[in-house]
């Protein structure tokens, strides 16, 4: 049965502020959806950060519970697709965007958003990837489908310490690419190493601000989350017939670029959105982190935190602070 109330970490606007708290919301609060989830963990990515201080781009209306993955167990099921009692998750559409997300111990959505959980993974596992994992799958399957492989040569991946960096690092190391991690933190190159990256470079290494249409060719492939002038560098450094994947824009999103690296080498850049990619295929991407793509001790990446913590995590993704993921445990 379901509980009448439930905490939830809340953000409501007063004038031109924003105000974090964990506060207690009723069950009638919740909008209108199939399915009742129990949330069991949730997980911190930066669109949350924006979400959580009033990034109008993001989310509209407040109060809001951000919170863009969530990890837990059927209470009801209208749609009759689920049981109660059933593990599920959700991650992206508008879950935690103008949707009460995930951090809350009760979410409700449509059932379109809902996926069972992979036998193969643990509910924290599972919000551990999240988002972040799921963005770094659709890059790394991106590659795959532009014939990159191991032998193709290095493959770049800008934000290296970050969620999908991290996430991004650990898998293509693990399917056998040489990876060159790009991070602006110094003290983190072993973090790095133990991932999996053959190379370390700081950002500065790949940011060229000269006006060269194309630098030389080093990359076979790159999974950019950053954007502006490092993602602009980075395909003017790709190799002929490379592929650049793009999924973020921590660090701009204006692309100063001309057609060269496009029509003189075939350089392929390809789109990432994990937001609004279609159930079906997610659930083929979940199942290969389950199977052949499990990236074993996944907890070493993560650090655990409750609602009450969020604040300051906050804080410290949108500073560019955080290293690896940040696993939200919702159920107390
Ligand atoms: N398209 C999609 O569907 C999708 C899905 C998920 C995320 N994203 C986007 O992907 C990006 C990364 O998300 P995330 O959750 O992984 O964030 P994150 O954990 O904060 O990672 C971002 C990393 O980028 C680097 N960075 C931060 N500020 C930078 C700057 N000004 N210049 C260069 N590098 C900077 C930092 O790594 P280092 O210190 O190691 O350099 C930081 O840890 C975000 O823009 C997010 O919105 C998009």
């Amino acid at each position: 049965m379901a509980p009448e109330d439930f905490w939830a970490f809340s953000v409501k606007q007063v004038d031109t502020q924003y105000i974090q708290q964990v506060v207690k919301k009723s069950i009638s609060n919740l909008p209108v959806g199939d399915i009742l989830i129990q949330v069991q963990f949730s997980s911190l990515n930066y669109k949350d950060a924006l979400s959580a201080t009033g990034h109008y781009g993001v989310t509209k209306n407040y109060p809001h519970i951000p919170g863009i993955d969530a990890a837990g167990i059927v209470l009801e099921d209208t749609s009759g697709q689920f049981h109660p009692g059933d593990r599920v998750l959700v991650t992206g559409f508008d879950l935690g965007v103008n949707t009460w997300g995930g951090f809350a111990e009760l979410i409700r959505v449509p059932a379109a958003w809902v996926l069972p959980l992979p036998a193969g993974l643990t509910p924290a596992e599972s919000m551990i990837l999240g988002t972040a994992g799921l963005t770094a799958a659709l890059c790394v399957e991106a590659l795959l489908q532009h014939a990159i492989q191991p032998a193709s040569g290095a493959i770049l991946v800008t934000g290296a310490t970050g969620g999908v960096g991290s996430l991004a690092v650990a898998l293509l190391a693990k399917l056998g690419f040489e990876v060159v991690a790009v991070t602006g933190k110094r003290d983190r190159h072993a973090y790095l190493t133990e991932l999996g990256a053959a190379r370390i470079l700081s950002r500065e290494q790949v940011n060229d601000t000269s006006d060269k249409p194309l630098l030389k060719g080093q990359w076979a492939g790159v999974v950019d989350t950053v954007g502006g002038n490092l993602l602009a560098t980075a395909i003017r450094s790709t190799q002929y017939g490379g592929c650049v994947t793009a999924c973020g824009l921590v660090g701009g999103v204006d692309l100063p670029l001309t057609v060269h690296p496009f029509i003189l080498r075939g350089v392929r850049l390809i789109g990432i959105d994990s937001v609004n990619l279609p159930l079906a295929q997610r659930q083929q991407l979940w199942h290969r982190f389950a199977t052949d793509w499990k990236l074993t001790n996944l907890e070493a990446i993560a650090t655990t935190v409750t609602l009450t913590d969020l604040p300051v995590w906050i804080d410290r993704i949108l500073k560019g602070q955080v290293v690896g993921r940040v696993l939200v445990h919702v159920a107390k």
